[in-house]
C-alpha cells in the first residue's frame, strides 16, 4: 500500500527512529547513498515561497540519484481550477512522488487521496512535518535524544507548533506551547498530542506566561506572520510583542538550552539578532538537517 506523508502521525515511533538514524548515516556518508532511488522522480507543487524545502528536496532526492520536477501552482492548471485530485490522479501516472506545499490541510488529504504515489506534506496552514523531523534530529546532536527532553516554542501556535505538538508526543518529548490566547494552538491537534502522550509519557501543555520558558532544553520559535497572514502583521506585531525570544527570555531556560527556529526569521520581531547569532542558536543545523532527514524519509517512502 502507498505510504504517505501528511502528518507527523504517519509514522510511528520505530518509524521515526529508523529515519533518524538513517538520516544520521547519510549525514556522515552521503556517498554511500548515490544510488538509493536511481531513477526515481519527485514532483513539488508550491502555492506559497519556499527556500529550505524547495532546496534541500531537490537537492536531495539527486544525491540519492534520483531527480525532482518543480512546479509552481500558478503553472499548473490547478492554478486555473483543475481539482487537486485530477492533478493527483494525473501526476502519479508519471513520476514517483509528490511533495506539496500548500494552504488547506484538506487539500494535502484530497490529494493523497487520488494519488497512486506517496505524498509528502512540504507545510500546509496546519502542520509542517518535514520541519520537525529536522528539529528532532538537530536535537539528538545535541541532547543525545528527544526522550524527555523539554522543547518551549514561544509565539504563534500554528502549523510548526503543531507539528512539534504532535512529533513530540509520539516520540516522547516533551512539548509546551507559550503563545498569547487566540493564537494557542488548534484544539484538536492539542486533543490528538495528549493523546498520542498518554502512550509515551510525553508532556503536552499550553500556556500564555513566558515562565514557561523554565526548564527548557531548547527554545524554539517561529514568525509572528506565516505565508498568507501578510495583510495581519502589524496587528501581529502587537499581539505578539512580549513573546519576542531576546536573551534575558533564553536566561530563563536551562544554561545550556539550544535555540531553534524553523526560518526564515525576523531578527527584532520573534527573536533577537543576539539570541539568534549566538552561541545558543543551532539554526543553521537545523536547517541543513532538512536535507538529511528528508533523504532519508525519500527514500522509506519511494524505494521499490
Ligand atoms: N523552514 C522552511 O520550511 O523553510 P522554507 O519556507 O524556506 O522552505
Ligand atoms: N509558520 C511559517 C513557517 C515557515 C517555514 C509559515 O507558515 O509561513
Amino acid at each position: 500500500m502507498v505510504r504517505h506523508f501528511l502528518s507527523d502521525l504517519d509514522l510511528s515511533v520505530a518509524e521515526h527512529t529508523r529515519l533518524l538514524t538513517r538520516a544520521a548515516e547519510m549525514k556522515a556518508k552521503p556517498k554511500d547513498f548515490r544510488t538509493a532511488l536511481g531513477g526515481k522522480i519527485l514532483a513539488m507543487i508550491f502555492h506559497k515561497s519556499s527556500t529550505r524545502t524547495r532546496v534541500s528536496f531537490e537537492a536531495g532526492i539527486i544525491q540519492l540519484g534520483g531527480q525532482a520536477i518543480v512546479l509552481s501552482a500558478k503553472d499548473l492548471q490547478l492554478g486555473r481550477g483543475e481539482p487537486i485530485t485530477d492533478t493527483g490522479a494525473v501526476l502519479s501516472r508519471y513520476i514517483d512522488g509528490i511533495m506539496i506545499r500548500t494552504y488547506a490541510h484538506d487539500d494535502v488529504v484530497a490529494l493523497a487521496k487520488a494519488s497512486h504515489v506517496p505524498i509528502i506534506n512540504g507545510l500546509d496552514d496546519l502542520l509542517h512535518p518535514c520541519q520537525t523531523l529536522a528539529d528532532m534530529l538537530t536535537i539528538i546532536e545535541n541532547r543525545g535524544t528527544v526522550k524527555d527532553q523539554q522543547l518551549v516554542y514561544v509565539g504563534d501556535g500554528n502549523n510548526v507548533a503543531h507539528s512539534l505538538m504532535l512529533g513530540g508526543a509520539r516520540n516522547g518529548m516533551h512539548v509546551r506551547i507559550v503563545a498569547p490566547e487566540g493564537h494557542q494552538p488548534s484544539p484538536t491537534i492539542f486533543a490528538q498530542a495528549k493523546k498520542e502522550a498518554a502512550a509515551t509519557s510525553a508532556r503536552i501543555e499550553v500556556t500564555a506566561d513566558l515562565a514557561g520558558v523554565e526548564g527548557a532544553d531548547a527554545v524554539y520559535t517561529d514568525v509572528w506572520a506565516s505565508m498568507g497572514q501578510e495583510a495581519e502583521a502589524e496587528e501581529r506585531k502587537r499581539i505578539f510583542a512580549k513573546y519576542q525570544v531576546t536573551a534575558a527570555l533564553m536566561k530563563r531556560a536551562k544554561p545550556d538550552a539550544i535555540f531553534l527556529h524553523c526560518l526564515p526569521a525576523h531578527r527584532g520581531e520573534e527573536v533577537a539578532a543576539e539570541v539568534i547569532d549566538g552561541p545558543q542558536s543551532r539554526v543553521f543545523d537545523e536547517a541543513e538537517n532538512r536535507l538529511h532527514t528528508q533523504k532519508a524519509l525519500l527514500e522509506l517512502l519511494m524505494r521499490d
